[in-house]
C-alpha cells in the first residue's frame, strides 16, 4: 500500500498517517517531522530550513524532494509501501515525487484528502500550541499556513482526482471514526491496487458517506 496524504495543516495527516501506518505495517514519512528533526540536530539542511519553517512557508523543493527521496529507497528495501504525508505541496514536487516513484517503480497507489474546515484547523492547532512548542503554531502563522495551502497545494488535489487515484474524506469526526473510514475504503481497495492497473482507476469521493460509518 503506497498513500499519498495531502490535507491543510492540522486536518491530521500525522495523526491519520500513523494509523494507516501501522494497520499496514508500512513507513510513515512525514516530511515536517523529518524537516523538524534537522532543525532540532542542528543540521546543514536544519539550518537551512528552520526560518522557513517558523515563518509557515514552504521549503525549497529540492531539499525536500532529496530528502524524501530517499526515505522512498529505504520504504522499497523495507517492503515497497509507504505513507507520505506533507509531500507533495505544490505541482512540482507532485511531478517530482512521480517521477522517483516510477524510477524506484514506487509510485503511489492512492491520495488521500482530509476535508476539514478552517475554522476547525485553528481551534486544533491552537488547543496544540498550548501543549507543545513548534514554532509554528501561533495565530499568525497558522494562517499563513492555510493560505500557502490554498494558493499552491489544494490545486493539485484537482489533479490526482482527474488521474483517478483520489480518496477524499470528511475529517471533521473524532480520529478514530475518520480512521476507521479510512481503512475501510483503504481495505476495499486493496484488490484494486492489486490486480487492476493505475490507468483503470476511477476517483472516489467518500465525504458524503459519513452515516454509512457510523457517524451523527
Ligand atoms: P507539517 O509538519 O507537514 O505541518 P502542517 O501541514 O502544517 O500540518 P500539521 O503537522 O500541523 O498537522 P497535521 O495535518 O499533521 O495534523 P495532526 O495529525 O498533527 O509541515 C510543517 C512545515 O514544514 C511547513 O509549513 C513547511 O515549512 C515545511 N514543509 C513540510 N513539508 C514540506 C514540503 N513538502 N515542501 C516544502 N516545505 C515543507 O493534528 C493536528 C492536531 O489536531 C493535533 O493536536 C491532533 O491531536 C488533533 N487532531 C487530529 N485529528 C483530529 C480529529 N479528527 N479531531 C480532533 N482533533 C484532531
Ligand atoms: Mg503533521
Amino acid at each position: 500500500m503506497r498513500v499519498l496524504l495531502i490535507a491543510p495543516p492540522g486536518a491530521g495527516k500525522g495523526t491519520q498517517g500513523a494509523i494507516i501506518a501501522a494497520h499496514f505495517d508500512i513507513p510513515h514519512i512525514a516530511t515536517g517531522v523529518l524537516l523538524r528533526d534537522h532543525v532540532a540536530r542542528k543540521t546543514e539542511l536544519g539550518r537551512e530550513v528552520e526560518a522557513h519553517l517558523a515563518r509557515g512557508e514552504l521549503v525549497p523543493d529540492e531539499l525536500v524532494v532529496d530528502m524524501v527521496k530517499q526515505a522512498v529507497i529505504d520504504a522499497k528495501s523495507a517492503g515497497g509501501g509507504y505513507v507520505l504525508d506533507g509531500i507533495p505541496r505544490n505541482m512540482a514536487q507532485a511531478r517530482a515525487i512521480y517521477d522517483i516513484g516510477r524510477e524506484l517503480e514506487m509510485t503511489a497507489n492512492v491520495v488521500l484528502h482530509l476535508k476539514v474546515t478552517e475554522e476547525e484547523i485553528v481551534r486544533r492547532l491552537l488547543a496544540r500550541a498550548a501543549l507543545e512548542h513548534r514554532s509554528d503554531d501561533s495565530e499568525e502563522v497558522i494562517r499563513h499556513r492555510l493560505e500557502v495551502y490554498r494558493t499552491l497545494t489544494l490545486p493539485i488535489v484537482d489533479w490526482y482526482a482527474e488521474r483517478g487515484i483520489l480518496v477524499s474524506v470528511d475529517a471533521m469526526r473524532p480520529v478514530e471514526r475518520v480512521g476507521r473510514q479510512i481503512l475501510t475504503a483503504l481495505e476495499a481497495m486493496r484488490p484494486l491496487i492489486d490486480y487492476v492497473p493505475e490507468s483503470a482507476r476511477r476517483s472516489i469521493d467518500l465525504t458524503g458517506l459519513g452515516a454509512a460509518f457510523g457517524s451523527d
